[in-house]
């Protein structure tokens, strides 16, 4: 088991959001949570986070970020989250407020207050992309990124471009021109761990808060892409991205040059990922995590939520 990292959870719930939320703050160090305009706008996924640190029992901060992108209209994904961004599960009404420090400032404060750092977006990169902005050094003091986003290959939202960075492309590339440590969990990884009835089933089984909580949230976020795809299991993103930090001896990866396509017709949001078989690639600027150890991940997410107390 290694050590417990210090994270700094950047996300939009969402629930791959809410899974890797309790993930992070079963096993890292959960330093802090912000929230970004995404599967849902921010006032909801802002209330969402603290639906989840409710769930959870987290003592963990909670700021708001951006409500839009750096340009754009905001992009939501409520045919997969649902209006309220966490539908399914019963939503408890959350006993703490958040933070009234703006999440880009929080930001910034805890990347110098915190030795060894590791930002985790799970949402659209707005945020970090206007930390970036203000204070481009901040990429020397922290341990990384760990972002889900992009894809070596396929998209979600369009054939080419995947949700969170169609959401904010020009934040995305930000981030990935920044110097950054990058590590991208893509959809060519996270479509490899999908969770189903028999991962319901597990969670339930742990007759706990939590774990009810999961169980109800697995079980709307698989409709939903049992309804698009017909495939009965859904793809857990977001934990994967959270798991590249804590446990990455559950990946293979590989270091590529990763770009984000801005401006094409039919190919805004992509990440072009230059795997060409070349002695002299373009100079690679991510680790991009290609395999995971499914059933490994998973004993690891249902072990995290196992730990969380019956009535927590
Ligand atoms: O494309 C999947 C990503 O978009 C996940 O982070 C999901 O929560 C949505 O934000
Ligand atoms: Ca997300």
């Amino acid at each position: 088991m290694s050590q417990r990292p210090p994270i700094l959870l950047d996300c939009d719930p969402g629930h791959d959001d809410a899974f890797a939320m309790l993930l992070a703050g079963a096993t890292a160090n959960l330093i802090a949570v912000t929230t970004v305009s995404g599967n849902v706008g921010l006032a909801s996924t802002t209330r969402n986070a603290n639906v989840v640190r409710e769930v959870g029992a987290l003592d963990v901060p909670i700021y708001a970020g951006a409500a839009r992108p750096l340009a754009g209209e905001p992009l939501h994904a409520p045919d997969i989250h649902g209006d309220s961004g966490l539908d399914g599960p019963t939503l408890p009404t959350p006993s703490r407020e958040i933070e009234a420090t703006p999440a880009v400032e929080a930001i910034l404060r805890y990347t110098r207050e915190v030795d060894g750092l590791w930002l985790v977006p799970t949402g659209p990169l707005t945020n970090i992309a206007h930390a970036l902005r203000v204070d481009p050094t901040l990429v020397d003091r922290i341990a990384g990124i760990s972002l889900m986003g992009g894809s070596r290959t396929f998209g979600n939202t369009t054939p080419a471009a995947e949700f969170n960075i169609l959401a904010d492309p020009e934040a995305a590339h930000v981030v990935f021109s920044s110097g950054a440590n990058i590590i991208m969990a893509g959809l060519d990884l996270t479509h490899q761990f999908r969770l189903g009835w028999d991962e319901i089933d597990a969670f339930r089984a742990l007759n706990s808060k939590v774990g009810v909580f999961a169980a109800d949230l697995l079980t709307f976020f698989m409709e939903r892409y049992e309804a698009r795809s017909g495939m009965p299991s859904a793809p857990m993103h977001d934990p994967c991205a959270v798991m590249a930090v804590t446990h990455p001896e559950l990946f293979e990866t590989e270091r590529l040059n990763v770009s984000v396509e801005r401006y094409g017709e039919h190919t805004r949001g992509m990440t072009l990922c230059d795997t060409r078989e070349l002695h002299h690639r373009q100079e690679a600027n991510a680790t991009v995590l290609t395999r995971i150890d499914r059933e490994a991940a998973f004993n690891h997410l249902l072990g995290a939520l196992t730990s969380y107390t019956a009535e927590a």
